[in-house]
């Protein structure tokens, strides 16, 4: 979200030896035919999802071996197969690999006339009793706003489990709309140049994004399990709308399913699009360690956002957000929850990860805070509104679940009845968080949650001006002492540990993304107990 007018915000050795293959990593020919690389994604103690794509075909349909191996050199082979691909799916090849060993490291790769991909590496969940389990958490990864260090940082770590991707994979704006500031300087100049409206549209800009190095590294060495945010199809879209979203841009429905489509070709996640009634929602167990909830808090049943504007008054936000019906994850999907809490009971943590932050976040006053003048990404006229609107304090945020609170208090009272160590990701807001969730009125946390900073896209110091750098986040954390943590000007990546008795989160944030150079930090390390949830967030 955060957007311009703010808040606008994969037998044995003998196949292998007979498919005659060139097992070389980067041989020219590879690089032509897999020029989008290979990745892995949402992982069970049996199976995972290998995906490539062939690149340089002409409408005819494509033949792919592919392989899953034990080892790095592909000499024992678990699987094979062979695969067709076509135009009809922009020649991407996703194939789903099960009757595969618990907790295993595999190695695959796709061939294609005897030329083989590059080897990626990938595992399966554990069964049973698990000592330890860790992921990174990153989002908002907008190609023309910098380099994708944090995806070279994860690439190169090799502790993961796996990625958990939580939305803004890409973006729909084209060069001279939001974020493309620094598109020329840096040669990363989206593609296509206009915003993405139709299916063409966006498996360009899918392809274009799977050119870049450290993103094709991240996937080689990782899987990923992700879900969408809004930029993989358009700004704060709802249910049946989106905010960058017009008439004269055709029907919603139409740009809708082009986008869910590119996204289910080019990313290698599970299932099918289904249109509007595709479902992302879906869970991953880590043996008794964990269970990781993945929602959909965008397309699948969001009511629309209150809409931020210059005209509106404190008045009509209270009015919206008093209403008790407005949902965001809609009726089915909140009982598709509580029924997997429900089981996840046999799990030491329940980790709901999901797109948008959930602590409510009231704004300070921004007066003595902004620099009215200073540089924005905001048009002035909202700049000034927005700094005499926070003499009310209202929710910082609308297309939070700030804009959905009793909506917030159901979902916080399930994890309470439901769950007995239930821990929240979040992205979107391009900043670091970290904060105690407590139901209206009482004072123990029944869930703590962690947010990941971007990878690339601007913070809030580049929509609202700050007098004195890190001057807008002491006083947010001071309005709202459940917030343990913010940073708000650094692009990162979030480091989740969980063991049987702690769950902890690492900020590893960045100096910069303009620079082909990178230079990180780790700026702070929170945990929380197992079966002490009330006793919130601690340093550690
Ligand atoms: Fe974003």
């Amino acid at each position: 979200m955060l957007r311009r007018r703010f808040i606008h915000l994969f037998g044995s050795g003998i196949l292998f030896a007979a498919l005659g293959v060139n097992s070389r990593r980067g041989t020219t020919a590879s690089r032509d035919t897999f020029q989008h690389g290979v990745a892995s994604g949402d992982p069970l103690a049996d199976a995972v999802i290998i995906w490539t794509r062939i690149s340089g075909a002409q409408g005819e349909i494509i033949r792919v071996d592919w392989q899953v191996a034990s080892d790095s050199g592909m000499q024992t082979v678990l699987r094979s197969g062979q695969a067709k691909t076509d135009a009809d799916r922009d020649y991407t090849v996703k194939i789903d690999v099960d009757d595969l060993p618990p907790g295993a490291q595999l190695y695959y790769r796709f061939i294609v006339d005897g030329v083989a991909s590059r080897i990626g590496t990938t595992r399966t969940l554990p069964r049973g009793d698990v000592p330890a389990a860790r992921f990174a958490v990153v989002s908002c990864s907008n190609y023309p706003t910098g380099y994708f260090h944090a995806y070279r940082e994860i690439a190169d770590r090799r502790d993961l489990d796996a990625v958990i991707h939580l939305g803004d994979y890409l973006y729909e704006y084209g060069l001279g709309e939001y974020a493309t500031e620094y598109a020329e300087q840096l040669d990363r100049i989206p593609n296509p140049r206009h915003e993405l409206i139709s299916l063409e549209d966006y498996r360009l800009r899918h392809a274009q994004y799977k050119t870049d190095p450290d993103l094709q590294a991240m996937h080689a060495a990782h899987p990923v399990i992700a879900v969408w945010d809004d930029h993989e199809i358009a700004n704060d879209c709802w249910r049946k709308g989106a905010q960058n979203h017009n008439d004269d841009e055709g029907r919603w429905g139409k740009r809708r399913d082009a986008a869910i489509k590119a996204y289910f070709e080019w990313m290698p996640i599970r299932g099918e699009s289904r249109g509007k009634h595709t479902k992302i929602f879906r869970e991953f167990r880590f043996g008794k360690l964990l269970s990781l909830t993945m929602l959909d808090t965008r397309l699948y049943g969001r009511d629309r956002q209150p809409q931020m504007n210059e005209n509106m008054q404190s008045n009509d936000v209270h009015r919206m957000l008093s209403d008790p019906g407005r949902r965001l994850l809609g009726k089915k999907q909140e009982q598709w929850l509580r029924d997997t809490l429900s089981r996840a009971s046999e799990t030491t943590w329940q980790v709901v990860a999901q797109q948008v932050l959930v602590s409510p976040v009231r704004a300070p006053d921004l007066e003595p805070l902004i620099d009215p003048e200073g540089p924005t990404m905001l048009s002035r006229e909202f700049l000034d509104h927005s700094i005499a609107m926070s003499k009310s304090h209202p929710p910082l945020l609308l297309d939070t679940w700030d804009g959905y609170a009793a909506a917030r208090q159901d979902l916080l009272t399930d994890l309470k009845e439901l769950a007995a160590n239930p821990v929240v990701l979040s992205g979107d807001l391009h900043t670091s968080i970290a904060g105690n969730l407590h139901l209206p009125g009482q004072t123990e946390p029944v869930a703590v949650e962690f947010m990941t900073a971007s990878v690339t896209s601007p913070g809030f110091a580049e929509y609202l001006p700050e007098r004195r750098p890190g001057g807008l986040s002491d006083a947010t954390r001071k309005l709202n002492p459940n917030l343990k943590y913010m940073e708000t000007d650094r692009r990162g990546w979030l480091c989740m540990t969980i063991t049987p008795a702690e769950c902890s989160g690492e900020w590893h944030l960045l100096d910069g993304v303009r620079s082909r150079q990178n230079s990180s930090t780790i700026d702070r390390r929170l945990s929380v107990a197992a079966g002490r949830i009330a006793e919130g967030l601690y340093d550690s």
